[in-house]
């Protein structure tokens, strides 16, 4: 049972500000269970309680879970003074306390998940989870067959750590470029890129498709979003149950 005041209820669900909510509240256009209310204060319970503003039922959502194709160009944060961060492209968002789940490098695509649930975040991202994570990346120079086994084992880094085994898939290759399929179960910095560099190539193009056994939406342009159905949240959280 969360109980939380009128007047946060109302701001939370983007009806105004705080003061301006308040203002409502007392001019008599907010009713709970059907009667109207006039003191800002008064707790509601979110989770049974029915508010409504000027007659129309304002439904509260406590977590927000949105799948974003990342764009190029755009900050894997919430907020930032000067870039644009995978939290302003969701335009539609009701909670003022969006976060992206983890981080994509700024000119990395794919999938994102956008939330307020800071409980699941951490667990997802806790390292002892080793939630996997596949990229398709586009590579310039060498990344032959050997590389397979190599990553297969951990890989040894420029810094000199070594990753965990991963899976690699080589998909297609032309002279100059070839296509991977790289599955990852830790997070570390530019992993992705710092492997690839370790086998002797240089990614050109990443794009994150999977999360545990979350899919990117392939009918998702990149730049656009959707929230997760309850399907895909359940697939979420099931990465982390045990924790
Ligand atoms: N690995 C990288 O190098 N970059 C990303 O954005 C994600 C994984």
């Amino acid at each position: 049972m969360a109980q939380i005041r009128l007047d946060k209820y109302l701001a939370d669900m983007q009806l105004g500000t705080r003061s301006e909510v308040k203002e409502m509240i007392r001019r008599g256009r907010v009713s709970v269970n059907g009667s109207l209310i006039k003191s800002p204060d008064i707790k509601v319970d979110i989770s049974c309680d029915r508010v409504e503003k000027d007659g129309t039922p304002v439904i509260y959502s406590e977590y927000e879970y949105y799948m974003l194709n990342k764009p190029q160009g755009v900050l894997s944060a919430a907020r930032d003074k000067k870039a644009k961060t995978v939290v302003d492209l969701i335009s539609d968002k009701k909670r003022k306390d969006l976060f992206p789940i983890g981080r994509l490098d700024k000119d990395t695509e794919g999938l994102l998940v956008i939330t307020n649930d800071g409980e699941l975040t951490h667990k997802l991202l806790t390292p002892k989870f080793h939630v996997p994570k596949t990229y398709y990346a586009k590579v310039e120079g060498e990344m032959s067959e050997d590389a397979v086994g190599l990553f297969k084992d951990g890989i040894v880094l420029a810094d000199g750590t070594k990753t965990l085994p991963a899976q690699l898939e080589i998909m297609a290759k032309t002279e100059d470029i070839t296509e991977i399929l790289l599955t990852i179960y830790e997070g570390k910095f530019h992993q992705v890129k710092r492997m690839v560099e370790a086998a002797g190539g240089k990614v050109i193009y990443l794009k994150r498709l999977s999360m545990g056994r979350l899919e990117l939406d392939a009918t998702l342009k990149t730049g656009d979003y959707r929230p997760l159905t309850d399907e895909e949240l359940k697939i979420l959280k099931g990465e982390v149950q045990n924790a």
